[in-house]
């Protein structure tokens, strides 16, 4: 990408190319410079509407001033004592806002940690010390974060998995129901039990993990009866079931768990991202008598559930119900689900199109008979979209699905405005013959 940017941003550009490795890679070639809401400028003062709230993070937006208020009231108490030597009040009042939002009637109980990798690999302990069970299953398209365990129930290998085996023992894959591209409900749970009768028999499975809609696979819900016998078959076998909501959770899809659409009650939820609007903080939430499987010790982390992030976390359920972001997140939803839809019908590029909520995405396709994935048309889409002053992200195992995570808190003129970016881009992209595009 060969985009000039001010002299700040190649000077500090030149920083990353010696001094971070390629392996991260960043999306758009700017250098952010400060943020509010659901607006972002560069170190060259351009300023760009983020349909992206840095990977879905910012559902209550940019430095919300009740999060910065409780942040920097927790600074100037206690920024860290490590919940395992001395406890502190953010951490166990968030845990009981948080069980107390989490569908199912049962007791519940919640741990923090930093990270989405982190807390799905605390669930996988939490569940095997609760059955007494090694394996778990996790589903084709999923991701669910990039430590080893997570990388070994991730299941996309372009860019994420590569090189990095050998994967941890005893991790199954099962088809994701993925209608656009010939997978059914009844094809996956199908392939289900045929991988019970062909690679791990049931009783020796101690969790499903599931994303109720896959975020990184390219925003594809699981069919809403899909779910709803995955609980069955996991209750007929004692299976635990994981609802992986790092990038549902949270609003986005209009409820505050996605799983609440399909009535289901996991035993165990993951959540991140969004909890805390930026600052790293995750959690296992689940049944009382699951989470208390694991012996005392066998739990924790050094900045597991900070005491600042924590705070963060309470201002946040405060804005997200006093500003009622789940119903904005399906308004928002709504909105950008009919543009797309009037796109889809403009343009052969765009294949398909899926939304949950605010949780929207567009397939794109070259053609939609084969579906070959347009992805260097995807590519491009973005980065005319970012000269333009929209931020985006791509997602899909194809890297061919627009995705957008804009802030829950978008007010309705910076939301057309941003809609209007994309569909000028994507109108531009779709003008040109495909053959010429590689
Ligand atoms: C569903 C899901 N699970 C887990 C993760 C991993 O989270 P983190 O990057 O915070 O480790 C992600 C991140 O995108 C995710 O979308």
């Amino acid at each position: 990408m060969t985009e000039k940017l001010g002299d700040d941003a190649d000077e500090l550009r030149a920083l990353r190319d010696r001094y971070v490795p390629r392996g991260i890679t960043t999306a758009h070639p700017i250098v952010a410079d400060r943020a509010q809401g659901s607006e972002v400028w560069d170190t060259s003062g351009k300023r760009y509407i983020d349909f992206v709230g840095g990977i879905g993070v910012m559902n209550v937006g940019h430095n919300h001033p009740r999060v910065m208020a409780a942040v920097h009231e927790q600074l100037d108490r206690v920024t860290h004592t490590a919940f395992q030597v001395v406890m502190y009040e953010s951490y166990l009042r968030l845990a009981q806002r948080i069980c107390e939002l989490a569908p199912g009637d049962l007791p519940k109980k919640a741990i923090f940690f930093s990270t989405g990798a982190e807390a799905v690999e605390n669930a996988v302990k939490i569940a095997r010390a609760a059955t007494g069970r090694q394996a778990i299953i996790s589903f084709t398209g999923g991701f669910h974060g990039r430590t080893l365990l997570a990388l070994s129930l991730t299941g996309t290998v372009n860019p994420y998995k590569q090189n990095f085996g050998p994967y941890a023992a005893e991790v199954y894959q099962a088809p994701f129901p993925y209608e656009y591209r010939g997978w059914s409900s009844e094809q996956a749970l199908a392939a289900l039990e045929s991988l019970f009768e062909s690679a791990v028999s049931p009783q020796r499975v101690a969790a499903i993990i599931v994303e109720p809609v896959l975020g990184e696979g390219g925003f594809i819900p699981a069919p809403i009866p899909f779910l709803r016998e995955l609980r069955k078959i996991t209750e007929k076998h004692g299976i635990l079931l994981i609802a992986d909501e790092i990038q549902t959770g949270f609003g986005r899809t209009g409820k505050f768990f996605a799983i609440e659409h399909s009535g289901v009650t996991p035993d165990i939820i993951t959540v991140a991202k969004s909890l805390a609007a930026g600052f790293p903080l995750s959690a296992v939430i689940g049944r009382a008598d699951v989470m208390d499987a694991p012996a005392p010790g066998g739990l924790g982390g050094t900045f597991a559930g900070n005491p600042v992030a924590c705070a963060a976390g309470l201002a946040v359920l405060d804005v997200m119900r006093d500003e009622r972001l789940p119903e904005r997140a399906a308004r928002i939803g709504s909105v950008v689900e009919e543009r797309m839809r009037t796109w889809s019908a403009e343009h052969d590029l765009v294949g398909d199109v899926r939304a949950v909520g605010a949780m929207a995405g567009m397939e794109l396709v070259r053609d939609r008979k084969d579906k070959t994935p347009a992805d260097t048309e995807t590519a491009r889409i973005l980065a005319l979209a970012r000269e333009q002053g929209l931020l985006l992200l791509r997602s899909g195992m194809h890297h061919n699905v627009i995705r957008t995570l804009m802030p829950l808190t978008i007010p309705d003129d910076q939301l057309t405005e941003g809609l209007d970016i994309l569909g000028s881009a994507l109108a531009e992209v779709a003008r040109v013959p495909a053959r010429s595009k590689k």
